[in-house]
């Protein structure tokens, strides 16, 4: 049955492969209890093999002050095929911090399990956040079609409406599960592709980093550390101004839609070219939007991004 809208905080699942953007996702979403009822942190390969993954989430947790998070280790690998790309967060996912080994557990239910369950179980409807593969969230949609009536959305970062970062067609949350994406892109659900069109906009300028260093809590420190630490690869691939901070602009999308432009678009994700898989096809062609299934935004307000970033890393007292 039908479950009634959240009303704020919104029930969301993160779910995330950490890497340092999931990672500086996950701290603003912490920061934001009247914007987010965290239900769990949800982990799947992705910037780092799966066991990393999950130990980097409990470091983030644990530095978030959360180590109460409940957290689950998910799938391993795409739903069918094994694509190779490059990592480009360090060899730890999180190369520039200096975490302490977490103490905090891993839940032992699977996450494609508990994402069932806590959509089945809780009162409202839930909002799905994903910032790494697909790969969780389109085998719960498998496993338990008749969930979807309990999902508000889903707000993703992945995709593109023009080239991609791992091949010239594929963002590297596509590339990784094209069949996953294409699940959830024709699942009929409400969902919002926050791709690179926006997120190369959102790159951590000099000034940007001293602000957060100027924070002087430990998560802020942290985050302007791994940013700084891993700049080079996005400053000589991209020619960006600084290191792009994607999945942030999940949660910060959901605390102020305000401060992006969004159209509804039909995208179309490709499972079938072998040059082009899991590349993004996105028209706001009226003739197209008739079907649209996404929500796709195009610009955003980067300087207004920086702000929620600052003010949200700012909530850390320690
Ligand atoms: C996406 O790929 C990962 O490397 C980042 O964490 C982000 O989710 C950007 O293409
Ligand atoms: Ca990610």
């Amino acid at each position: 049955m039908k479950k009634p809208t959240a009303t704020l905080p919104r029930a969301v699942i993160m779910d995330c492969d950490p890497g340092n953007d999931d990672a500086i996702a996950l701290l603003l979403a912490i920061a934001s209890p009247e914007d987010f009822n965290i239900l769990g942190v949800t982990c799947v390969g992705g910037n780092v093999p799966l066991e990393q993954v999950c130990i980097n989430a409990r470091q983030i947790c644990e530095l978030a002050g959360r180590p109460d998070m409940p957290i689950y280790s998910g799938c391993t690998k795409a739903l069918i095929q094994e694509p190779k790309a490059d990592n480009s967060h360090g060899f730890s996912g999180l190369d520039g911090t200096n975490l302490p080994a977490p103490k905090m557990p891993l839940q032992e239910e699977h996450a494609v399990t508990f994402i069932v369950k806590a959509i089945k179980n809780h009162p409202t409807k839930v909002t799905l956040c994903p910032t790494g593969p697909l790969t969780n969230i389109a085998m719960a949609l498998r496993i338990a079609p008749e969930i979807k009536e309990n999902i508000e959305e889903i707000v993703l970062m992945g995709g593109s409406i023009t080239s991609g970062n791992i091949t010239a067609a594929a963002e590297f949350n596509m590339y990784l599960d094209p069949h996953a994406a294409f699940i959830i892109f024709t699942s009929g659900l409400k969902v919002t592709m926050l791709g690179l069109d926006v997120t190369h906009k959102i790159a951590a300028s000099p000034k940007q980093l001293a602000k957060m260093r100027a924070l002087n809590n430990n998560p802020a420190l942290q985050s302007a550390n791994m940013l700084e630490k891993t700049q080079d690869f996005d400053m000589h691939n991209f020619g960006t101004s600084g290191r792009v901070v994607h999945d942030p602009c999940v949660p910060i999308y959901l605390i102020k839609p305000e401060l992006f432009k969004t159209k509804k678009a039909k995208v179309l994700v490709d499972i079938f070219h072998p040059d082009h898989m899991g590349g993004t096809i996105v028209s706001f062609h009226k003739k197209h939007t008739k079907d649209a299934n996404a929500y796709v935004p195009y610009d955003v307000d980067h300087e207004g991004v920086f702000d929620i970033m600052i003010e949200r890393l700012g909530r850390y007292t320690k």
